[in-house]
């Protein structure tokens, strides 16, 4: 398809400029909707362009931040870039560019971390402030100003219709065969108007595949021709290896106890090596017919396709490394029926993630003997990424699983502490945490079976001993019997950790 052949309406054709023109029409203090989810399907000029204007302004005394709203994290051309100009004055929702999370735990930058199922309603709700303007990549614009979506969709929809003014980047690099694999649901309304979203299969079709866009809104379009950036997944490791075993072996013994069918139940799959290294488990293992509801479609599930273990994905992202998507675009014809992309308010809602019964798995930073996790902040106080989707998918799945290494910096920190040092999902949204060393099934138990649990199968040995220690003396000064905590030493075992001084 040719360039020309991308922009199919009139009109959109005579705002085609440079991303430097574009640029120019956004203004300090603007709060500006970008498309983006993980590497995939973010604006890939304007952003870059703004950031050199932002440092032309700085450079002249003259401040210019603005706002950036986004589907998730993007790429260094996007959240690099513009934290590098000092740009940003505020950022949601998940991130997890290098220079943005410096410049956030420098206090340099604000950062709001929100549920990934949240934002588009509360943009909607006026939660968040005005949308000035969004900047949307597309793979096609048609003749009748309708949009063909890019590898992401995220909260493109949401951006679309309450910004004031849109900028559309027109991708050639993305492939045209792209177009019919998105569902765009249009039915969602404000309380007290809302109504069943009807969705009842991973695979349901419920909406349109095109985004609705006013064209009188649209002020600019910027042609592009670069490829996505989303990293190769590294080789499982022996821990990442570890963990999927387990994680397999008890997704066997829930079918043998026959609370999980074959097929299991939608997949939900987090981002990073462990997560990738569960689904390449899962291509060795038992089950078939697989699904799943997730966020993002990465390497490992687009293998499990290949073999025919997973028949169908739902995501709001095709996020590949760069041998996976040429895979991906060598066999569209088999991927194409099997994959629907979706707008992140869908791919994470709570409501259908209820009902379709979906199986979470996602990686944490520490979990404390009682269940509670810490996906996102490095001893108490440097946020690593965000929240994302994982609260959307471990409070309302029908079995929440969380994984990690049972102990990270070269062994010096255990993962699994007597009080987690944030808190991002509680003992009551967790049901399984599983490490290298072992599985924790959490179901049924009170919070002091828990404990027991979680030392003897998830802690690292080096640390077993200090743990049943704490727990021991909790056991027999705490005040209260139920939770039982020593404070001042739960929280001394993370400044410990923060000094360098080993917690055992
Ligand atoms: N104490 C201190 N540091 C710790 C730690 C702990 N208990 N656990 C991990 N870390 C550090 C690691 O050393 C590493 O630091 P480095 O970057 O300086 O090397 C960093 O945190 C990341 O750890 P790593 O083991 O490489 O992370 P991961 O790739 O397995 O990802 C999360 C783990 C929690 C960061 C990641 O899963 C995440 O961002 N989750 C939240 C969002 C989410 O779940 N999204 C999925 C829903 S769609």
């Amino acid at each position: 398809m040719s360039q020309q052949g991308r922009v199919r309406n009139g009109a959109l054709r005579h705002r085609i400029m440079s991303a430097e023109a574009a640029a120019e029409l956004i203004q300090p203090g603007d709060n500006v909707g970008m498309s983006g989810f993980t590497g995939a399907g973010y604006p890939k000029a304007v952003p870059g362009a703004l950031a050199r204007r932002m440092h032309a302004a700085h450079t002249a005394g003259i401040p210019f931040k603005v706002g950036i709203w986004t589907g998730a994290s993007t790429a260094p051309e996007l959240d690099g870039a513009l934290a590098a100009a000092d740009g940003v004055e505020l950022r949601l929702p998940y991130q997890s560019d290098p220079v943005s999370r410096q410049r956030i735990n420098d206090g340099l930058m604000e950062y709001i971390d929100i549920h990934l199922s949240h934002v588009a309603q509360f943009v909607w709700f006026g939660f968040l402030g005005k949308l000035d303007v969004a900047v949307v990549e597309v793979t096609a614009i048609l003749e009748d100003g309708r949009l063909v979506p890019s590898t992401s969709i995220g909260n493109n929809k949401t951006w679309l219709d309450l910004a004031d003014k849109i900028i559309l980047e027109v991708n050639s690099a993305q492939a045209p065969e792209l177009e019919g694999m998105h569902d765009v649901y249009y039915g969602t309304q404000l309380p007290p108007h809302r109504q069943p979203i009807p969705l009842v299969r991973a695979s349901d079709r419920i909406g349109e595949p095109y985004l609705r866009c006013d064209a009188a809104k649209v002020i600019a379009v910027v042609e592009t021709h670069a490829a996505d950036r989303n990293t190769k997944f590294a080789e499982p490791d022996d821990n990442s290896r570890r963990i999927a075993g387990h994680i397999l072996e008890f997704l066997s013994h829930e079918v043998r106890k026959g609370r999980l069918l074959p097929e299991l139940l939608p997949l939900q799959s987090g981002v990073g090596n462990t997560a990738n290294a569960v689904l390449a488990g899962l291509e060795g293992g038992p089950f078939g017919q697989l699904t799943s509801y997730t966020e993002v479609l990465q390497d490992g599930m687009l293998s499990l396709m290949k073999s025919g273990k997973l028949a169908f994905a739902s995501a709001t992202a095709l996020s590949l490394s760069d041998g996976a998507m040429a895979e991906f675009k060598a066999h569209l014809a088999h991927y194409h029926p099997r994959i629907l992309l979706r707008p992140q308010e869908i791919s994470n809602h709570p409501e259908l993630i209820r009902r379709l019964g979906v199986i979470a798995m996602n990686g944490m930073i520490e979990a404390d003997i009682y269940g509670n996790v810490n996906s996102t902040h490095v001893l108490g106080t440097q946020i690593m990424n965000g929240i994302g989707g994982s609260g959307d998918f471990a409070r309302n799945a029908y079995l929440s699983i969380f994984m990690t290494a049972s102990t990270a910096k070269n062994g010096m920190i255990s993962c699994i502490v007597p009080m987690v040092s944030h808190v991002d999902h509680t003992e009551h949204d967790v049901q399984v945490i599983v490490t290298e060393q072992g599985l924790a099934d959490l179901r049924g138990l009170s919070p002091k079976q828990r404990a027991r649990v979680m030392i003897e199968n998830c802690a690292h040995p080096d640390f077993r001993p200090a743990l049943h220690d704490y727990f021991r003396r909790a056991l027999d000064q705490s005040p209260g019997k139920h939770t039982p905590h020593l404070l001042r030493e739960a929280f001394e075992w993370h400044l410990k950790a923060q000094q360098g001084r080993r917690m055992a």
